[in-house]
């Protein structure tokens, strides 16, 4: 009889006798059929998350953050489900457009924008995101029609890694509470400017919810818009801390914008990682187990054939992950450092996690790494982008291949 795996592992995961299946797919068969190391994406996952999401927010809008899971495929499922897109540069602005995204559900983000991308995102009629005065030159001087709200810095500090803040005094991103006056008013006055509204986004993987509130109360004292957008940021569970629900987050961010920014506005939430997350897994292959006698104890690493360059959350931000062997999930196991094969001993992919007997051959799998994962890997050491396989009903779909050596050096010129 198949169990339920843990909470860190798909909606759509199961465990057979140990064996871990993902969206119906047996892992191990996944690994055989693909290769490793994987990314396998549990399709009814991404669809369930989004679904949450939009019944959270009823009239408001639910935009997804493109740079959690930048692919044809993902971005297409959050558009059949009738989600928004955020995207960050001109390269994620093209791949929302074929992916089939109309500029009036496209939002264009970023502090660093040039004169081409906004040009691309206005005539692609997209919401420009106005970051700083730069842009508001820029867009001066292309002088065509444009949506757009203003980023606001609401000077609140939530409790995450320093990397990802962004609504502290001295972010890089948006206008100052002092600045943003003479931002309003000069877009208020431009002939080509529609002002919707304010943008605030304050950080990513944040477990409480206090500093949104923090934040809107700190977005409230400069003016009425019929239009806000409070951005993205609620944590996943990578390990046993629990982050709030869907419901929970949405209900507490639409209760502080009807208190304080007033009734019947138009509403936008920003998600990345709440959608994407737990949707995903990588496989991988164990290629050697070395066991290493210290003065204070013994380590074993588990080396895999991938490492920080299909994951760099680890090496970036301190991210904890956990393992399973694929076909001996909850089997009682010994402590492990899992390592990946670059050469740098920072590429470690988990401090400690229990493993029941690794050896090589194996199939490990990392779950929870559906968001920023795909997105960051790199080609370190010429080790090639793993591909994305969608997993449904026992069905296993290629929706991104793997790259190969000859795609490594096809730029050289
Ligand atoms: N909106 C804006 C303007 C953002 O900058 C971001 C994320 C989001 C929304 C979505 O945030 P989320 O819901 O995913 O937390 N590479 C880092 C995360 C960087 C987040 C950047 N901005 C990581 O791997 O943790």
């Amino acid at each position: 009889m198949p169990a339920t795996a843990s909470h860190l592992y798909p909606h759509a995961s199961s465990v057979d006798d140990g064996r871990l299946s993902i969206g119906g797919c047996d892992a191990a068969d996944l690994a055989r059929e693909f290769g490793t190391p994987l990314y396998a994406v549990a399709e009814d996952d991404l669809r369930a998350r989004a679904r949450e999401f939009r019944a959270a927010m009823g009239e408001g809008e639910v935009i997804f953050a493109s740079k959690a899971f930048p692919c044809t495929a993902v971005l297409r499922v959050f558009e059949e489900e009738g989600l928004s897109v955020d995207v960050a540069s001109g390269g994620e602005l093209a791949l929302a457009t074929s992916a089939g995204f109309s500029g009036d559900r496209i939002i264009l983000h970023g502090n660093a924008k040039s004169a081409r991308e906004l040009e691309a995102a206005v005539d692609a009629g997209a919401r420009i995101v106005v970051d700083n005065f730069d842009d508001i030159d820029k867009l001066d001087a292309l002088g065509k029609p444009a949506n757009v709200l203003i980023r606001v810095t609401p000077g609140v500090v939530a409790d995450t890694h320093a990397a990802i803040l962004t609504g502290h005094a001295g972010s890089k991103f948006g206008f100052s509470l002092a600045q943003a006056p003479l931002a309003i008013e000069r877009l208020t006055n431009a002939p080509w400017a529609d002002l919707h509204g304010l943008h605030m986004h304050i950080g990513s993987q944040l477990f409480d919810l206090e500093p949104w509130r923090l934040a809107v109360e700190a977005i409230a004292t400069l003016g009425d818009f019929p239009a806000y957008d409070l951005g993205g940021g609620l944590a996943v569970a990578y390990t046993d801390r629990r982050p709030p629900s869907v419901t929970e987050f949405v209900g507490n961010m639409v209760a502080s914008a009807n208190e304080l920014l007033g009734t019947g506005k138009r509403l936008s939430i920003e998600p990345g990682r709440a959608l994407t997350a737990s949707a995903g897994v990588t496989l991988y292959t164990v290629e050697s187990v070395k066991d290493v006698d210290l003065p204070d104890g013994n380590v074993r690493f588990v080396a895999v054939d991938g490492g920080m360059s299909d994951n760099l959350r680890p090496m970036l931000y301190d991210a904890p992950y956990q393992a399973d062997l694929v076909d001996r999930v909850g089997a009682a196991g010994t402590p492990c450092t899992v390592v990946g094969k670059h050469c740098e001993s920072g590429d470690v992919l988990i401090r400690e996690t229990a493993l029941h007997e690794p050896k090589p051959g194996d199939v490990l799998v990392t779950p929870v790494t559906g968001a920023y994962v795909y997105a960051m890997a790199n080609n370190y050491n010429g080790v090639p982008r793993p591909p994305v396989v969608f997993c449904k009903d026992g069905e296993a779909r290629l929706v991104v291949r793997r790259e190969t050596f000859e795609d490594l050096h096809g730029r050289d010129v």
